[in-house]
């Protein structure tokens, strides 16, 4: 984990041009080291985004007895152990910055009867895992220790897991990944039932494995996913598609800085991740979809994105699920917006890698963008252009440090970021792409 804190600065450098290939999927990263740590025989991984949070689940993995080689980049190899055959780690895992990461690992740590102890980095060690801990212990796993429901802590899983019926409280892929995971190993149905569909990355590989997964729809915008457990998950090759809440950064920088034109490429379009491009879309970017094809099992495109003028929007709480990561680059995109934005029902925003609409807010205000924080809702008052000139806390957390650059290479005064170091635990070389384009980082 990086110690030494990296500014960095973004200035105003003529309209962006070209085109990119952004890394790959963060979540469905995270879930193929998982899966085929779960699997017996080998899974073949190509693609992987090779982060620092993705990186530091394949120690996890390998810590739990799974075979991990990394043979060429982006391509990884994993010989799993099967459903519940995780070995006792000699050490504690340390999950560095990420939540998705320690989450779905607690879960598939809750189906095996071994203790584990989890850690992380201070922004992972302020999260809570409560959430996570109160479905796992109705499971079968026990917390032994841990400070306030937060890592450090020590958990020991079911010997004997009993299926559960699981409705979560916030909508959340985590926890339900992690509920799905632990249940790999009880006999019998598992059903988890969410009152807002969030991204279905564990349940479409669990079924690429060869689980018997069953998703309904539940409500208005709901599922039901009932997972009879104890498969035998038969490794599968993954190829892991370009990660749209990566692509998010070229996409609004080129959208907001005049005389742009760029092309993304290969960015996955699952429709519970596309909540940002259908946000830009009513806000009247102009956003072409070409070349859509299938890869891995999703629909992916070239995304083409022109600079326009951009209008202000309602952005409903219902859609928080499907773009929860973009909230920071849409109010960027929302101060280079005519008119006002209101992004609402962002509570979940709070205990991320910072606490974030505090933290997109503050980025605003230090770059003169008029904001208000009402309750859960965040409102920003676009003027069609933003000031700069501000230096932006990113409080450990990547995407509010790339949100503030993509400000700072559309805003009339350069804008820095008193810490990019954590951009790399999600989007190495990201300062590379963005340069490709024509942006000015230094
Ligand atoms: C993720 C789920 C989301 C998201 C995170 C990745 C996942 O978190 O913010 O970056 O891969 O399941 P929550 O489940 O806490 O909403």
């Amino acid at each position: 984990m990086p110690i030494d804190p990296t500014p960095l600065t973004a200035r105003r450098h003529g309209p962006l041009k070209g085109r990119v290939r952004v890394p790959g999927d963060k979540s469905i990263s995270h879930r193929a080291l998982i899966l085929g740590a779960l699997a017996v025989g080998e899974t073949r991984i190509t693609g992987l985004l090779e982060g620092d949070d993705v990186l530091n689940t394949a120690k996890a993995a390998a810590a739990l007895g799974a075979r991990v080689d990394h043979r060429a980049a982006g391509e990884w190899n994993v010989r799993g152990v099967g459903v519940g055959g995780f070995a006792e780690p000699k050490r504690a895992l340390d999950f560095g910055n990420s939540g998705t990461g320690c989450r779905l690992v607690l879960g598939a740590v809750a189906g095996c009867p071994i203790a584990a102890t989890f850690d992380g980095d201070a922004s992972l060690r302020r999260r809570p895992m409560r959430r996570v801990l109160e479905p796992l212990e109705r499971i079968g796993a026990r917390t032994l220790t841990s400070r306030d429901g937060r890592l450090p802590l020590t958990l020991a899983g079911a010997r004997e897991p009993i299926p559960i019926v699981f409705e979560p409280q916030v909508a959340s892929a985590q926890l339900k990944s992690a509920v799905l995971l632990a249940a790999l190993s009880a006999p019998g149905e598992t059903v988890v039932v969410e009152t807002q569909a969030t991204r279905d990355h564990t349940e479409k590989m669990l079924a690429h494995f060869g689980a018997d997964i069953r998703v309904a729809p539940a409500g208005e915008h709901g599922r039901r996913i009932a997972l009879a457990g104890q498969p035998e998950l038969s490794p599968r090759p993954i190829i892991v598609p370009a990660d749209p809440s990566s692509a998010a950064f070229p996409l609004v920088a080129a959208a907001i800085t005049p005389g742009s034109d760029v092309i993304v490429e290969g960015v996955m379009l699952n429709p519970l991740r596309a909540g940002l491009i259908v946000t830009l879309a009513e806000m009247g970017a102009m956003i072409e979809r070409l070349e859509l094809r299938n890869e891995g099992g999703e629909q992916v495109a070239d995304l083409r994105v022109r600079a326009g003028t951009l209008r202000g929007v309602d952005v409903p709480a219902e859609r928080a699920p499907s773009m929860i990561d973009e909230y920071p680059v849409l109010a960027v995109a929302a101060a280079f917006a005519e008119g006002t934005t209101v992004m609402r029902g962002l509570k979940e925003l709070r205990v991320k890698e910072s606490d974030r609409l505090a933290a997109t807010a503050a980025l605003l205000r230090a770059n003169d963008v008029a904001v208000e924080v009402e309750g859960d809702d965040l409102v920003v008052y676009g003027k069609g252009r933003a000031a700069g000139g501000g230096v932006v806390a990113t409080h450990m957390d990547h995407r509010i440090a790339m949100a503030a650059l993509v400000m700072g290479i559309a805003s009339e005064r350069p804008v820095a970021v008193d810490d990019a170091a954590f951009i790399a635990t999600s989007f190495p070389g990201f300062t590379d792409v963005m340069r490709a384009l024509g942006a000015e980082l230094s």
